[in-house]
Parts: structure tokens; sequence; C-alpha cells
């Protein structure tokens, strides 16, 4: 079992690759924790210090160590497919799954949140753009859709579960 998780910020990444190696023990890997354990700094701290073009370089060297360690799950910050680069890096990777949702879920779930800068500083009609945008990159690197509708996190990681 290995898979790749991407989608939009939201969308359960996060939960979901830990629901998954709660239930199945499986290993999995954040790439934001582990990029923030890298340069121990906080997302918002990296993205102040180097922009968000310098945090997404970062953001792929960290992955590029993540599969590194070979994770069963590894989960991946949102925005990893702005990065042409990160991009290609991805088509590369087999199991790549997107978790799909409509921006209405997805900004349900992240207007709260103070710990994603993008959120801060786009406010909502920003990041329905961004969300827009994203959509055909996300299409272009996954090897594979699932869309989250109404599932719990647990229901979802057992459709992966038995997937890969
Ligand atoms: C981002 C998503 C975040 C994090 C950073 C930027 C984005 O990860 O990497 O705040 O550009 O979509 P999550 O998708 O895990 O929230």
């Amino acid at each position: 079992m290995t898979v790749i998780l991407i989608g939009f910020m939201g969308v359960g990444k996060t939960t979901i690759a830990q629901a998954l190696a709660a239930e199945f023990q499986l290993s999995q890997l954040d790439n934001d924790q582990f990029l923030c354990q890298r340069e121990q700094q906080t997302i918002a701290q990296l993205f102040q210090l180097y922009g968000e073009v310098g945090f997404r370089q970062r953001e792929l060297q960290a992955c590029r160590a993540a599969i590194q360690q070979a994770p069963q799950v590894l989960a991946l910050g949102g925005g990893i497919i702005e990065s042409a680069t990160s991009r290609e890096f991805l088509q590369q990777q087999a199991n790549v799954l997107w978790l799909q949702s409509d921006f209405a879920t997805c900004w349900q779930r992240i207007q709260t949140t103070t710990s994603r800068p993008l959120v801060q500083s786009l406010q909502e009609s920003g990041l329905a753009d961004r969300f827009q945008k994203r959509q055909k990159w996300y299409h272009q690197v996954a090897t594979d859709v699932m869309d989250i509708g109404q599932q719990s996190p647990l229901d979802l990681a057992t459709q992966i579960y038995q997937k890969y």
C-alpha cells in the first residue's frame, strides 16, 4: 500500500492520512509537518521568510525527501501543484490520489484556520480563484480521483485502503 494524497486545503488530506495510519497500522507522513520539522519554522514563518515562491521550492525539497522515506501514506500541501517543477516530479509518481470536493465545502472548513497564510491573505474570493486555477493541475498530476462527498474520514480511509 502506497498512496500520495493531493487536493485543496480543507478537503481532509491530513485527517484521512491519520485515519489510514491509525485504522490500518500504516506509516504516514504529512509533508507540511515534515517541512516544518526540517526547517524548524511554521508554515506562516516560511511564507513570511521566503514568499510563496520560496515556500514552494522548499515544499518540493521536503516532498522529495519524504518520498525517500517511503511512507505508505503521504499527504501533500494543497498548493504543491502550483509549481511546474513539482508537477513534473509528481507526474513521475505512482498512486497520486486527488481528493476532490467543491469550494464551498473546503471554504467552510478552512475559513477559521489561522495557520494557513493564504487563507489570511487571499480571503474567500482569492481562494475561490486559486481553487478554480488549480483544478487542471490536480487533474494533470493525479493518477486517480475520489470525490469526498459527505463521507467521513474513516469511510474514505477504508475505501483508499481497499483501493491500494
Ligand atoms: C497551501 C496549503 C497548506 C499549506 C500552505 C499552503 C496551499 O496545506 O501547505 O498553507 O497553497 O494550498 P494544506 O492543504 O494541508 O492545508
